[in-house]
């Protein structure tokens, strides 16, 4: 068995690590489920109990994590202020705030993210699917991240957010632009492209929300214009309706947090069906079971994979002392393979117990915003591919490499083959299949 120092040599952007990063958590949640990883100088909470204790509590674990940076050279730091200063301020808004300021963020902008909302949106969505899937059915090979899996989350919040079909690649764009960076390691030219990126980002809609202030319309940016706090609530202790600045971050957050991690699930779930043909005919039998798999490949693939927390008190946690001012990862995709609350953690089984207890789009306070929406595209998404798609498999040519980043899993690209040929993954479907 290795010893705990073993571990606390432990570096997720090593290149082999962020192939297959599982039999490291594994051995973190048997050996040292709260662990320094000293060439992060951050520590790895990867149990299940432990990742909910510190999603529990906010007070000890904030999320204003966003403040911690880097250190930067002093012309570089110069050069990135004169960028920032051509767009505007970047706010900390519900991902990276803390209470009470994120009460009052989440609060506005769950205005616009009511089931009445989503319902409106199902149809957009099923509409949006069945045009990218009609693009190239009829293929006898494609690359399904390009394919789908990108434009599908990008479009949907593109017309959410009423962005016009001829500003589409921007948005894409901007939107590659706000995750640039993040888990990954970028050089300052990338992160300096990445920052005009977003400002471009910034005015674009900063011009869209002055529009829509004069000629109010029935969509999400007017929603998030009008929203008010009711001035008795007890909970928010700031009832100001959201600014300019606070908006544009807001619509930042929502692409960062949104596309690329829902392309990640999309192409997960079309890799663990690729390899299990008999699940797809289970499913194209009976569709209900959609929200299943939806869940079970949220449960396996995990796009975000953990998320940092600043302590801001000396604290103890799993018998660990941690000091104030030290930084957290909690490690979503280790909780979600964690075999105490997951029977045989590593088989892809929709069909599970307590499936429902995994911490893909994290618990607490800053439980994802998007969560309804991400498990309405997968759904949506499943059912207008199992419509039109009889049997598919993984092409030969796949290497199956995922992107080096260590916040955000995702596979590369995933070729798919349509109709009758391609590989059957090695599986054969009858039983549950490792995955990871
Ligand atoms: C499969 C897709 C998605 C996954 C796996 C995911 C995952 C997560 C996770 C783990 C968190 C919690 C972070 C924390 O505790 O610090 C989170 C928060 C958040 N997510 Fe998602 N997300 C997804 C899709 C979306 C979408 C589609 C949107 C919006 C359109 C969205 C918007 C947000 C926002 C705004 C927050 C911050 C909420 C807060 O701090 O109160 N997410 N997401």
């Amino acid at each position: 068995m290795a010893s705990t120092t073993d571990l606390g040599g432990f570096d997720p952007f090593d290149a082999d690590t962020l192939q297959c990063p599982f039999p490291h958590y594994a051995r973190m949640r048997a050996e040292a489920p709260v662990l320094l990883a000293e060439r992060l100088g951050v520590y790895l909470v990867t149990r299940h109990d432990l990742v909910l204790d510190v999603l529990r509590d906010p007070a000890t674990y904030s999320s204003r994590f966003g403040s911690v940076g880097m250190p930067m050279p002093r012309a570089e730091r110069e050069q990135m202020a004169e960028v920032f200063a051509e767009g505007y301020p970047r706010v900390p808004t519900m991902l990276t705030a803390d209470q009470p300021e994120h009460t009052r963020y989440r609060r506005l902008v769950s205005k616009a993210f009511t089931p009445k909302a989503l319902a409106a949106l199902e149809p957009e969505i099923r509409r949006i699917a069945g045009e990218l899937i009609d693009g190239w059915v009829d293929r006898r090979q494609i690359e399904f991240v390009e394919a789908f899996a990108v434009p599908l989350p990008v479009r949907v919040i593109a017309r959410a957010l009423a962005v016009p079909d001829d500003r589409l690649d921007d948005f894409k764009r901007w939107s590659d632009d706000s995750v640039a960076g993040i888990g990954t390691v970028a050089s300052f030219e990338e992160r300096l492209a990445a920052e005009r990126g977003v400002n471009e980002f910034q005015h674009h809609f900063a011009d869209q929300i002055e529009r829509r202030r004069r000629d109010p319309r029935d969509d999400l940016l007017t929603t998030l214009i009008d929203a008010r706090l009711d001035d008795d609530d007890p909970d928010v202790v700031d009832t100001r309706p959201l600014d300019l600045p606070e908006m544009l971050s807001i619509l930042q957050q929502l692409l960062v947090a949104g596309n690329e991690t829902t392309t990640k699930m999309l192409t997960e779930m079309m890799r663990l069906l690729g390899e299990r043909p008999d699940e797809w005919q289970r499913l194209r039998a009976d569709p209900t079971r959609a929200e299943a798999v939806v869940e079970e490949t949220l449960r396996l693939s995990t796009p975000t994979q953990g998320m940092f927390r600043l302590v801001t008190r000396d604290t103890e946690l799993g018998g660990v002392s941690l000091p104030a001012g030290s930084r957290v990862v909690v490690a979503f995709c280790s909780a979600n393979r964690d075999d105490s609350v997951f029977e045989h953690p590593d088989l892809f089984d929709p069909d599970r117990e307590r499936l429902r207890e995994h911490l893909a789009f994290g618990k607490g306070i800053h439980f994802c915003l998007g969560a309804g929406l991400s498990r309405l595209e997968g759904r949506v998404a499943l059912e207008e591919l199992l419509a039109r798609i009889e049997s598919f498999g993984l092409a030969d040519s796949n290497t199956f490499e995922y992107h080096p980043s260590f916040l955000l899993r995702g596979l590369i690209r995933l070729d798919v083959e349509l109709g009758d040929g391609g590989l059957e993954g090695g599986a054969d479907g009858a039983a549950p299949v490792p995955s990871g």
